[in-house]
């Protein structure tokens, strides 16, 4: 049988993995496809990289969409991120007729609708299981494995940067722009940690799952999504002190019929497997209605974790699994499967952090906003202030923690509203989503 032939685009973290696994592993390789797999073409941008022994024997160019129009290519490996070019290039690897392999979730999550459709015109496949949590193989589970099953809830740590910030945190006692810093010199976080932090990326990949998982496409403008980038160390102890880890947790679960979803730093009993998840890792549990719960882990990030999912579906679009299974999934629905929840409907309990004066009647202004809203306390912490000066014209300030019964976002935000205009309450107020 003819060998496979591979255009490879970006010759980064990633597409230096796929090019060493290609190198190092041909034979295996060779014996799990069923035939060779040829590298024959690349682009690569930084011209110092052109002359690396891995890309020896195969031609080698600076544009993108050379690679996608070539004759001689059979599968393009779009590894280059961001949106375009790598939009256009994956249409143009579909409209010369080559499957794609990409790793590039934003671009899935900005463009999927298109390209997908565009693969099904082609009658080509895009493979895409290094989106989502690097060397987890979650696509395929969702695909192939629990296909019998409608899945009922998601719940997960997509992002890798940010759990290895909040366990710094938590384990070492950092605060939150040391441990940023630390994740930037071993190279966990970009030099702009944005997309991490700030909650972006882990929607997006939340977004890619909930497609497949329920055939309904919701992108991260649509519901709720709040990163890290606003926790204290103080709101860890808080939380461990009452028998918790915080998390940045992305859930999707079907709840009456509609879909919930949020991506949030959340609160999670510590004996529950998402509070056992350290440093980089990611972790995802999905529920089916046959299954039951499951959970999956392993490293979400990284040169090896994620070029192992590459050459996986490579060596898938090899053998012809890939193909089979792609027109099958979850992505073509003309209308949603489900509905989204609206926000102010999601139920949960919450955890609420406030600085309040230390003065008398404030704890009864408090708890009568937030008994007028129909929020019910489970308990209250607050701690002694020390002595002041009381001819100090600034009261102090003490924290008052609150973990509140089940009421829903809605009326969390009519509350907080009302809190703000209390003299008494001084920003920032700060409130987390208790998991369960
Ligand atoms: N790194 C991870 O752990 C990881 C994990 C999961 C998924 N991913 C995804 O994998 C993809 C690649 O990530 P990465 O970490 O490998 O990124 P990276 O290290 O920044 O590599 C991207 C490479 O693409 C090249 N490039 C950019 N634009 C190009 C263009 N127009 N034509 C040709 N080459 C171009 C860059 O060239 P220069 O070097 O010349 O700038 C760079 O070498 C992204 O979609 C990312 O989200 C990465």
């Amino acid at each position: 049988m003819d060998s496979l032939r591979i255009g490879l685009v970006g010759f980064g973290t990633v597409g230096v993995g796929v090019g060493e696994i290609l190198v190092q592993q041909s034979q295996r390789l060779t014996q799990r496809a069923g035939r060779s797999i040829q590298l024959v073409s690349a682009a690569v941008r930084n011209p110092a990289k052109r002359q690396s022994p891995l890309l020896k024997g195969g031609h080698v160019c600076s544009d993108g969409l050379d690679v996608a129009q070539d004759p001689g290519v059979d599968v393009v490996l779009e590894l280059i991120g961001g949106l375009e070019p790598a939009r256009q290039i994956v249409l143009a690897a579909l409209e010369h007729g080559k499957h794609v392999v990409t790793a590039n979730k934003a671009l899935l999550c900005e463009h999927g609708e298109e390209l997908f459709a565009a693969a099904r015109r082609a009658g080509k496949t895009i493979a895409f299981e290094a989106a989502v949590a690097g060397g987890v193989p979650i696509i395929h589970v969702l695909g192939q494995s629990m296909a019998a099953n409608q899945i009922v809830e998601i719940q997960a740590i997509l992002n890798g940067t940010s759990n290895y910030i909040l366990t710094e945190m938590f384990r070492h006692g950092a605060s939150y722009g040391d441990a940023v810093r630390r994740a930037q010199e071993i190279g966990y976080a970009e030099a702009d940690p944005s997309m991490d932090v700030k909650g972006t990326d882990a929607a997006q990949k939340l977004g890619l799952l909930t497609l497949l998982a329920f055939g309904t496409r919701v992108t991260p403008d649509k519901f709720l999504v709040q990163g890290i980038d606003t926790l204290e160390q103080a709101d860890l102890r808080y939380a461990d002190m009452l028998g918790y880890a915080v998390k940045l947790v992305a859930t999707a679960k079907l709840v009456g019929g509609r879909l919930e979803m949020h991506t949030q730093p959340t609160l999670v009993r510590k004996d529950d497997p998402l509070a056992k998840v350290e440093g980089a890792n990611n972790v995802i549990s999905l529920t089916g209605d046959i299954l039951g719960e499951t959970w999956f882990s392993g490293m979400g990030a990284g040169r090896e974790a994620t070029a192992s999912a590459v050459v996986a579906d490579v060596i898938d679009l090899a053998v012809g699994r890939a193909q089979l299974t792609f027109p099958h999934l979850d992505l073509w629905g003309e209308r949603p499967k489900f509905d989204l929840q609206p926000a102010e409907e999601i139920v949960r309990r919450y955890y609420l952090r406030f600085n309040v004066e230390d003065k008398p009647h404030v704890m009864a202004d408090l708890t009568d906003v937030l008994g007028r809203n129909g929020i019910s306390l489970a308990s209250v912490i607050q701690q002694e202030s020390p002595e002041v000066d009381e001819s100090s014209s600034q009261g102090a300030t003490v924290p008052l923690v609150i973990m509140t019964h089940r009421t829903t976002e809605g009326q969390y935000r009519k509350a907080a509203a009302e809190l703000d205009r209390l003299t008494c309450v001084r920003l920032p107020r700060v409130c987390l989503p208790v998991a369960g």
